[in-house]
């Protein structure tokens, strides 16, 4: 019997349905989780529902029910409660087999999708030339978390980085790099022109102030939609050293993404404007072409178009969108399609996707979704930025970040008498210091700006990265003072619940599965950071010698019993923070 608590959930709603008798088949159990655990596990409030319908007392109809009701499998004999509940409490028995089983599966009892699909998540997604900012950080994050639990699932998953690397700044980028860097364009080898914001910059500033530039730099844009050599060379150039830098960020995060940047869709451009004239839905407006849509209204209350060829017949971040979305269904044969960027862009995908729904390129087994986030705010609630008002360099933000765990670690050292190697600190240093990081965005609620602080984020205390590491190394620490391998527990140990705290841990161990599958839903990893935070505490209640029990020092079978939940919850921690693309530590 290896049920997961979401199918047992099932089962108990199918006993209900099954005892109201044939003619109410149709009815819902109303099966909630109960609100006191005094009561039990889950309280059906059908009878109440049903009561008006049937002319009856509520009472009397929980007790017709609760008499055919047949779940002794998993639960004690089903009680009535107040004007007509029915509260049922799981069998310690049923949770115990429960446990044996999670112990000894590697996913914890967390089945794989029966319906595996082919998903895309498009996050991160920089701009070349232009710094990534927190709002990539942001996007990074997300999105490789939500990419790693979809593929948990089994899902079949596309990481696309949909890398700005086309546009009218190359023009002024390439003109710019022919006045600095002429040896640039006819070397075949990579060059390295040092910081690109500031190469960025500079060269704004050069077609800011001077009319000639801007006029080369136009012409620079025509060459390169023709595909002159020279100009793709520079272009190219410009997007080497752009990736490199990129790619120091992705390690240092220890993410993976694959590069397919909006000029991989370029020669796709041109074929949506055409099919979008051939449905009808394209309309000239003010010389450039448009799309007229549904709930978006400029200041003056006018009907708003969506632009997708400017009147000087250049494309657009929308044209390419579409011909994106045409490519990820009818190439790689998407079934969601995940978007992962700050809210601040929530028309523009609200606007494409519905320019592509009427144009009916979204066959109805396909979902679009937009996974919108907040901003991320410096301690003053203002725009995070530097002290000198500069953008902060992500680069500069985490290496700060490991070196501000660092400084925590040596103080912590020093107060606990501890010796440890370079390597041992390094190590626990930039794992703490990135989790960190990673865990202050994902614990939030995505869909609100957070404030981003240093010290918020290191701390030991409350619902932070160090303090999840260290709840797993403690845990491991378990095994070590007690000369144990948790992975040789052995899968014949019968697991036993007797102390309160043992209930309440185990069925939140048992747990795992359904938040799983709401993040998988919901696409909101703050749920899975909720779930882990809450089981270190039932945790430590459990581990307290006052309030719980004692595990090294019990008796067997109870140690062993003890030691099984110590090493689940443990394994849980494990899972859940890579899951959010967080690495353990042993010990720290
Ligand atoms: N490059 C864009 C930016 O920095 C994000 C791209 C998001 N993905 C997309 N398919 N539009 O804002």
């Amino acid at each position: 019997m290896n049920a997961t608590q979401e199918q047992l959930r099932l089962k108990l709603e199918q006993a209900l349905v099954a005892a109201f008798g044939d003619e109410y088949a149709g009815v819902d159990p109303i099966l909630v989780t109960a609100s006191n655990p005094k009561f039990g596990d889950y309280q059906a409030n059908v009878a109440l529902s049903l009561s008006k319908r049937l002319g009856q007392q509520p009472r009397a109809i929980a007790s017709a029910i609760v008499e055919k009701l047949d779940v002794s499998d998993f639960c004690e004999t089903p009680e009535i409660a107040g004007p007509g509940f029915i509260n049922l409490k799981l069998k310690v028995a049923y949770l115990e087999a429960q446990l044996n089983a999670i112990q000894a599966d590697s996913r914890l009892g967390v089945p794989k999708t029966e319906t595996p699909k082919r998903e895309i998540v498009d996050f991160s997604s920089p701009n070349i030339a232009k710094e990534m900012h927190v709002g990539h950080l942001r996007s990074t994050i997300l999105g490789d978390s939500i990419a790693r639990i979809l593929e948990f699932q089994g899902h079949d998953v596309l990481r696309l980085n949909h890398v700005g690397d086309w546009g009218t700044q190359f023009g002024m980028l390439i003109t710019y790099l022919r006045e600095v860097y002429p040896e640039a364009l006819t070397t075949a080898n990579a060059l390295d022109i040092g910081d690109l914001v500031s190469f960025y910059r500079k060269a704004k500033q050069r077609f800011d102030e001077d009319e000639a530039f801007q006029e080369t730099a136009r012409q620079e844009v025509v060459r390169l939609q023709a595909g002159a050599e020279d100009t793709l060379h520079a272009w190219k150039l410009l997007c080497e050293q752009s990736r490199r830098e990129f790619q120091i960020i992705y390690d240092l995060l220890d993410v993976q993404v694959i590069e397919r940047g909006e000029s991989f869709y370029n020669p796709l451009l041109p074929s949506v404007v055409e099919d979008l004239a051939k449905s009808g839905l394209l309309v000239e407006n003010q010389g450039a072409q448009v799309v007229f849509l549904e709930g978006f209204t400029n200041r003056e209350g006018e009907p708003m178009p969506l632009i997708v060829q400017k009147s000087d017949g250049g494309y657009n971040y929308a044209t390419t969108d579409l011909a994106a979305l045409r490519y990820r269904i009818q190439q790689d044969e998407a079934k969601r399609i995940i978007y992962v960027t700050d809210s601040g862009q929530s028309n523009h995908f609200a606007q494409f996707f519905q320019v592509a729904r009427k144009a009916e390129w979204v066959p109805n087994d396909v979902e679009l979704v937009h996974v919108p986030f907040g901003l991320v705010l410096g301690e003053d609630g203002k725009k995070f930025k530097t002290r000198s008002g500069d953008t902060v360099r992500l680069r500069d933000l985490l290496d700060e970040a490991v070196i501000r765990a660092r400084a925590d670690l040596e103080a912590r050292l020093k107060e606990e008498e501890r010796e440890e190697t370079e390597e041992f600190i390094s190590e626990v240093a930039e794992i703490v210091g990135i989790s960190a990081v990673k865990y202050a965005d994902l614990s939030q609620n995505r869909t609100s700006d957070y404030i981003f602080s240093y010290d918020k984020m290191l701390d030991l205390k409350g619902n932070t990265a160090p303090y999840m590491l260290y709840a797993y190394a403690r845990i491991q620490g378990i095994s070590r003072k007690g000369g144990i391998n948790f992975a040789e527990l052995g899968e014949n140990v019968k697991v036993l619940l007797q102390h309160e705290t043992e209930l309440a841990l185990a069925k939140f161990l048992l747990q795992l599965d359904g938040v799983i599958g709401s993040v998988e839903q919901e696409l909101l990893p703050n749920r899975l950071c909720e779930y882990l935070y809450e089981l270190s505490k039932k945790f430590n209640q459990f581990y307290d010698r006052n309030q719980g029990v004692r595990v090294l020092e019990a008796e067997e079978p109870l140690r062993t019993s003890r030691l099984v939940l110590c090493d689940l919850t443990a394994r849980t921690l494990r899972l859940g923070l890579d899951l959010l693309g967080i690495r353990v530590l042993e010990r720290m």
